[in-house]
């Protein structure tokens, strides 16, 4: 493995009242490099200030998007302890998206000892209080200066962190999401199941459209029949019907959340069964009509968990549960933040520190 190399920063900045800051807004003293042309491959692995980045107009992603990315997050203990949440699941998938995109794949291991590295140093920049963590955002990005269409002879991966309180500004609240049959966010053989900024790119005029007609969010249906569920938001989402915890499988256009799997690995603990299947819109609006519907909730690593009031699907409004945070999301978000905080023992594995 590559030596990593440690630059010294001359200015530290002031740490921010977390509380205060939303997320994504305030970035640490600190960041991962590493780059990769086709002679040395992935090379110079190393640690140093963080930085503004300049690159040509031509820049190949700027035009054409071969980027992906990764969200983890780390966490201050009740002990003081800094743990990472399932370094190696988000790792094992930034090549996954590599593999989509035609980025050359990275040495795990030489990227997770840069991440622990670049923790150990920016330990300081983890916030303590319960929900608030290092949110830590690998990225890789084609860096030739080319406008012809093809795929890039050389790349940067960059890891930031950026300490975080809750995802959404009103907190672990149920939110209200419209069913989208008229826009797509992925499908079958493209780039659904890759964390790339195509994917959100697509995601957003959706996005306002829905804010525009005062819901938070949309669920995407497939791109094919517009009947199978796939999405909501960039979260997966998940049902509890008649006791039974319900998702789409991963059918190609949709993104293995780490959560997802997080969520299915302790509902299964917990002897609840789980189906990961193909689910239709129709099916969900039988289930809520006979009312079987007892939760709707996405998951994700930035929200963790966020519990659906209300699902519109073609002019009718379908309240779920009251409109009210469904026992067993309340229970997975308790238990998942449990885990992170060190309240709870992790019996299953997803805790690094
Ligand atoms: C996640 O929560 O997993 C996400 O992908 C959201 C992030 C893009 C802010």
């Amino acid at each position: 493995m590559a030596e990593i190399k440690f630059e010294a920063t001359k200015t530290f900045k002031e740490k921010p009242d977390v509380s205060s800051i939303g997320f994504g807004t305030h970035f640490s003293d600190y960041m991962f490099e590493m780059n990769y042309n086709r002679e040395d491959g992935w090379h110079d692995p190393k640690i140093v200030p963080y930085h503004d980045i300049s690159v040509s107009p031509a820049n190949t992603t700027l035009h054409y998007g071969q980027a992906i990315f990764e969200g983890m997050k780390a966490f201050r203990q009740q002990d003081g302890k800094i743990v990472i949440f399932r370094t190696l699941d988000h790792l094992n998938r930034l090549n996954n998206s590599a593999r989509l995109l035609d980025i050359p794949n990275v040495d795990i291991n030489t990227v997770h000892q840069g991440l622990k590295k670049l923790i150990e140093i920016e330990k300081e920049w983890v916030p303590a209080k319960i929900g608030q963590s290092l949110y830590i955002r690998p990225f890789i990005f084609a860096t030739d200066p080319y406008l012809g269409v093809s795929v890039s002879d050389t790349y940067k991966l960059l890891i930031i962190l950026s300490p975080v309180a809750a995802y959404y500004a009103h907190g672990f609240a149920p939110v209200k999401i419209m069913v989208e049959d008229h826009y797509v966010r992925a499908v079958p053989g493209g780039l659904g199941e890759a964390k790339t900024p195509a994917n959100y790119a697509a995601s957003l005029h959706a996005g306002l459209v829905a804010h525009e007609k005062g819901y938070d969010q949309t669920l995407w249906l497939d791109g094919v029949e517009r009947k199978y569920i796939e999405e909501v938001g960039s979260m997966n989402i998940l049902f509890k019907i008649k006791g039974e915890i319900v998702t789409p499988s991963l059918c190609g256009s949709i993104l293995g959340g780490i959560t997802r799997k997080t969520v299915l690995a302790v509902a299964k603990e917990w002897g609840i069964p789980v189906s990961e299947r193909r689910i239709t819109i129709d099916e969900v609006c039988e289930a809520y009509k006979n009312g079987e519907l007892d939760e709707v909730f996405g998951s994700g690593t930035a929200a963790v968990i966020s519990p659906v009031g209300l699902l519109s699907y073609k002019g009718q409004d379908m309240i779920i549960n009251e409109g009210k945070i469904g026992s067993f999301s309340q229970k997975m978000f308790d238990h998942i933040t449990g885990l992170q905080s060190g309240l709870i023992k992790d019996t299953q594995g997803f805790i690094e520190g």
